[in-house]
């Protein structure tokens, strides 16, 4: 919406929430105090804010006056009910479809902006018909699908310069309505116009898709530890490939953020209403082997400690589940963090944009406390060649433009030997792991000193 905003300047655009805190952060003096992390993002905020970009908790005002509403708020998966652990739950879009009902005026084009199921829009049409039939007032309604592609840590930079914007409707004058302010920077020819039920498709298609690559190529990379290939050397030579394309094929210890495993789970759960149970089996192995990658690193890491992480010092190297982002929603870092902590471990963990809170938070777990039972503990570290000394190990969970440019020759000293370095990214070029005086692992290079 700030980017709306921006490219916009004729349009007012007017961000509401229920929740009031998170509106005052967004209009915290202090532009540090956003509540999103989002390189970018600060300057485009101090740009329109207060002149047409407008962030407030008057919902009915702001409804009432709108001419165009995103419905953008989050659909997380169901934890309990039909359709646990797969379904989305889709109360805040039926409660802002409601509010929607209740408090629009005149024609009102509805944008489907939050990452639906399949159909989702029937369900907002629905509403929306029950509150035209019960008012007074003249109210009417076009529901469209406009589902977003960003990706977090280079979300202003993807919306500026998308690959295409997608619009779903069957109402083509809503439709233009919608087209028209993308066109304020966006070439016509990457707009582009579906059905509604296909827009809402091809979200949870491309995301999918977008994880089905990366399990794949974590599935090769254990292959590759094991046969003498190099990861690095097989991406190149199926990427070059156009058919194959070389963007998102890095090796990782496993994908998160808040949208593949959501959206996987979501078109297992579709394909099984559907009846589609062996469409369902295809893509539930895509989350199936992301978890087996997770659990993979961690038993390495405790295999490779001799067998035992109990009461050793591992130094956790990034918490987010990518760069240039504080959000650790399915991070990797958790898992492998909760599996070593479980067998013993003392976790350092550091990160350079994510919270001691949120750690916390994520692993259930305060700092420096075991709740008295036999596992290990974590604590968060700033400085991290105090912290390396005489601990026995390091793992690199995130790729942080900071870790690249470590001193991992005086780092690797600081180690209490027999020490290991663990790269789950392969940020570290291999030769000059090869010449630290640490073991080493990198994901999907046959091991070479060890
Ligand atoms: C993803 C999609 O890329 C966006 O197009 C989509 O709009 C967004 O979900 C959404 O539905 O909101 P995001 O989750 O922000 O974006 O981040 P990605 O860059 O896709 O990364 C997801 C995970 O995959 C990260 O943990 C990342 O480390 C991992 N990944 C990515 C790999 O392990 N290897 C790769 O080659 C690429």
């Amino acid at each position: 919406m700030s980017v709306i905003a921006d490219k916009c300047p004729n349009i007012k655009v007017t961000v509401i929430d229920i929740d009031d805190k998170k509106i005052s952060s967004w209009n915290d003096e202090d532009l540090r105090n956003l509540p999103i992390f989002e390189p970018g993002l600060k300057e485009v905020v101090e740009r329109c804010r207060n002149e047409n970009l407008f962030f407030s908790t008057d919902i009915k005002k702001s409804i009432s006056e709108a001419d165009m509403i995103f419905i953008s708020v989050n659909t997380p998966t169901k934890n309990k009910g039909l359709g646990a652990g797969y379904a989305s739950d889709l109360k805040w879009v039926e409660s802002s479809a409601r509010q929607v009902a209740e408090f629009s005026q005149g024609h009102t084009i509805i944008v489907e902006k939050s990452t639906v199921p399949v159909k989702t829009a029937e369900l907002i049409q629905e509403i929306l018909k029950s509150s035209r039939s019960s008012d007074e007032f003249k109210k009417t309604f076009s529901v469209l699908s406009s589902p977003e592609f960003l990706a977090e840590g280079t979300a202003i930079k993807d919306l500026e310069n998308p690959d295409r914007v997608l619009i779903g409707g069957e109402d083509q004058d809503a439709m233009e309505s919608l087209s028209n302010i993308y066109k304020n920077w966006i070439p016509k020819e990457k707009i582009l116009n579906t059905n509604i039920w296909s827009s809402e498709l091809s979200k949870l298609t491309a995301n999918a898709f977008l994880a089905q690559r990366v399990s794949s190529i974590n599935a090769i990379s254990a292959l590759c530890e094991t046969t003498g290939a190099e990861i690095s050397e097989v991406v190149k030579a199926i990427g070059s490939d156009k058919r194959i394309g070389s963007k998102f094929l890095s090796p990782s210890p496993g994908f998160g953020g808040s949208c593949f495993k959501k959206d996987i789970l979501n078109l297992v759960y579709l394909c099984r209403y559907y009846g589609l149970n062996d469409v369902a089996n295809y893509w539930e192995q895509v989350m199936l082997m992301n978890n087996w990658q997770k659990h993979r690193i961690s038993s390495l890491i405790i295999q490779k400690l001799f067998g035992t992480v109990s009461n050793k010092k591992i130094l956790i190297l990034g918490f987010s589940f990518k760069p240039d982002t504080n959000d650790t929603r399915e991070s990797p870092a958790i898992e492998i963090s909760k599996d070593l902590i479980e067998n013993g471990a003392e976790l350092l963990i550091n990160d350079p944009a994510v919270s001691k809170m949120q750690i916390e938070m994520e692993l259930g777990l305060k700092e420096f406390e075991n709740n008295n039972r036999n596992i290990g503990k974590w604590q968060f570290i700033a400085d991290i060649d105090k912290s390396a000394n005489n601990a026995d190990a390091i793992v690199v969970v995130t790729e942080w433009e900071d870790y690249k440019n470590l001193n991992w020759r005086k780092l690797s000293d600081l180690l209490r030997k027999p020490s290991w370095i663990f790269d789950t990214r392969g940020i570290i070029p291999i030769s000059m792991l090869k010449e630290l005086s640490s073991y080493y692992w990198q994901i999907g290079s046959p091991s070479i000193n060890n």
